[in-house]
């Protein structure tokens, strides 16, 4: 039978496909958004205040920026060795997609990846423009540097889809990765596409993507869905007759773009215990925005915390990359299981 021998839950976010110099080049977007924290919306400004005791503005100079950057790279490092050392042989992986594949004319709430390829390629140079500042600079970080083919997993994805519907999940399908000529960003999403590159180091093993709508309302399936779809996915990898060694990678998160540490530590002190009940009962409020990613976390848990892997998972590092006195930024995390 098929066996689960790793698990991983990473952050995939431009912190870390920047240099810590470029971190507040996303500090004038911040300004305009409003951000979702703690079940309400603030300014900038009403952060600022709000925050004011928890000394933000030391945690963002550009020293501090520097050692915590080093800290990303360390724990990027540590997370592409175990990669290397476990030797998966195929991989599923928990991500979202961010206007990259689904634009507003079509977006399921959960899709799995059928098809037997799957490119990407770098932003063409016409549509550079088009970017939200701060962002093309860490598109290596996620994007091969030519027009690339990655294999996909047709078996395993169809089992996947077939349990699903079996079982009441209504799921969308994909075979090919759609081409959005008006977009600038095309090809897999960056979720998917951080693992290719910074976790596979480029060798990319046949994989199922499964693409869950976490960012954009109001068809964003909750954190108890995932987490038993996650458990599903688990029961068809159980059931599957073959001899591959099988990666789970819950890619997204953490909190952002208003970083909230406690309520990230909150899924490391889950994981510890395989605290499934915590994890599934958190309202919906809480995951908006960029935050919402954490749900990938909550998908993979589905599958690994019922996976037969021994022990609990080695948290690498959780890094909050603070880049304003408001508080936004990205709170980068990194946790395997073997
Ligand atoms: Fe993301």
């Amino acid at each position: 039978m098929a066996k689960i021998v790793l698990g991983m839950w990473t952050t995939h976010g431009p912190t870390l496909g920047t240099t810590a110099a470029q971190w507040p080049n996303r500090v004038a977007a911040d300004k305009k958004n409003i951000h979702p924290f703690r079940l309400k919306d603030y300014s900038f400004d009403q952060l600022v205040e709000l925050r004011k005791d928890e000394n933000l503005g030391a945690q963002c100079t550009l020293e501090e920026r520097q050692r915590r950057k080093a800290r990303c790279d360390a724990g990027i490092k540590v997370m592409a060795d175990k990669w290397e050392e476990m030797k998966p042989d195929v991989c599923v992986i928990m991500g979202n997609d961010q206007r990259e594949m689904m634009l507003t004319d079509l977006t399921p709430a959960l899709t799995v990846f059928c098809g037997d390829t799957i490119w990407n390629e770098p932003v063409p140079e016409d549509k550079v423009k088009l970017m939200p500042p701060g962002i093309h600079e860490a598109s290596w970080s996620h994007n091969p540097e030519s027009y690339t083919e990655y294999p996909g997993l047709r078996e395993l994805a169809e089992r996947i889809t077939r349990m699903g519907i079996k079982s009441n999940f209504d799921l969308g399908v994909s075979y090919e990765i759609p081409r959005n000529p008006a977009h600038y960003s095309n090809g897999i999403g960056h979720a998917f596409g951080f693992v290719y590159r910074r976790i596979m180091r480029d060798k990319v093993v046949p994989n199922v993507p499964l693409v869950a709508n976490t960012f954009y309302p109001p068809n964003q399936p909750d954190a108890r869905r995932l987490y038993n779809f996650g458990e599903l996915v688990g029961e068809t990898i159980d059931a599957w007759d073959n001899d591959l060694r099988v990666a789970i990678i819950g890619s997204g998160g953490m909190t952002h773009f208003c970083i909230d540490e406690e309520f990230d530590n909150m899924f490391f002190d889950a994981f510890k215990n395989k605290d499934a009940k915590t994890l599934t009962g958190i309202d919906d409020g809480w995951f908006q925005s960029g935050t919402s990613e954490l749900k990938n976390w909550i998908h993979a848990a589905g599958c690994l915390f019922n996976s037969g892997l021994k022990g609990s998972p080695t948290v690498v590092d959780y890094i909050p990359c603070y880049r304003s006195e408001a508080g936004t930024g990205t709170a980068n995390g990194f946790v395997y299981w073997t």
